[in-house]
């Protein structure tokens, strides 16, 4: 990872990038967008701008109709295979058969990694999500802020250098969700060199996540508004009482409305 910050090369970039689905929705439209290792960018929009879409066009689960998608400098498709790329579902996607240290360590397996390794990955990323003792239990047994960490933990197992999440908190109840937040910030904050592309409508989750939001406009997507946020590299317990913070939330509120004609929290 040291090596890769020597080169100026960006993580994603999207130049011109046009999405039309067969059947005649642009979803995109002239997208460019440029991400730099170590960033923790936020994509905002309301819904059906466009979120999804961008991501899933980053990690090769769909194709661009124009334009360059570009991952690692190679194509989306090369990177997906390096096994760089980790994505992370709006809904936690566990098997409901597997216990948790079972799901968490599946992308190993797959990959073919021995037992021991396994489990010594998996202990990690447990440990780094907190549930380190529910490694035993199914997922039907867990909250639905737990079987997300679960998510999360298995999309930590293959050393990611680049995490996209799409709104993955959506789902949760607002402490949960805090948490969760936390979370997510301090894998960041301890794993240098990760980048991370987080999709939400939520300003206040984009304002205490984020170093840089990215806001769409209303279909068919394209970027309208792109600032830098200091609160997003403030020390965790310190953001939400930040000056920094209030100002985030009430400029990316404001881009947002802009954007789209009204508030899209
Ligand atoms: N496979 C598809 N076929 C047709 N239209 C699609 C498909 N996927 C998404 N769309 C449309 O593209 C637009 C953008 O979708 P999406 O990226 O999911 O938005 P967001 O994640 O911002 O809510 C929406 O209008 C959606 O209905
Ligand atoms: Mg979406």
């Amino acid at each position: 990872m040291s090596r890769e910050s020597e080169h100026p090369e960006p993580v994603v970039l999207l130049a011109d990038v046009e999405k039309t689905f067969a059947n005649g929705t642009t979803a995109l439209n002239g997208v460019d967008l440029r991400i730099s290792q170590g960033e923790f960018v936020s994509l905002l929009g309301a819904s059906g701008s466009g979120k999804s879409t961008i991501l899933r066009l980053i990690a090769a689960l769909d194709d661009a109709s124009a334009g360059e998608v570009h991952v690692f400098g190679t194509t989306p498709e090369q990177a997906r295979r390096s096994g760089r790329l980790s994505y992370v579902f709006q809904d936690a996607t566990l098997l409901p058969w597997a216990s948790v240290r079972k799901n968490v360590g599946l992308p190993l397996s797959l990959a073919g990694r021995t037992r021991s390794e396994i489990n010594a990955v998996v202990d990690h990323a447990l440990e780094l999500v907190g549930l380190a003792d529910r490694d035993r239990d199914l997922p039907r047994h867990l909250s639905g802020g737990m079987r997300m960490r679960v998510s999360i933990a298995r999309a930590l197992t293959l050393d990611p250098s680049l995490l996209l999440l799409d709104e993955p908190f959506g789902a949760l109840d607002e402490i949960t969700r805090q948490d969760l937040q936390a979370e997510i910030k301090s894998i960041w904050q301890q794993t240098p060199g990760l980048t991370v592309v987080f999709v939400t409508h939520n300003v206040f989750e984009a304002a205490f996540l984020s170093t840089r939001v990215v806001a769409l406009s209303s279909r068919p997507g394209r970027v309208v508004a792109e600032f830098e946020n200091p609160a997003g590299s403030s020390n965790l317990g310190q953001i939400r009482g930040s000056a920094e913070y209030t100002e985030a939330v009430s400029r990316i509120s404001a881009a947002l409305e802009r954007s789209t004609g009204k508030n899209a929290t």
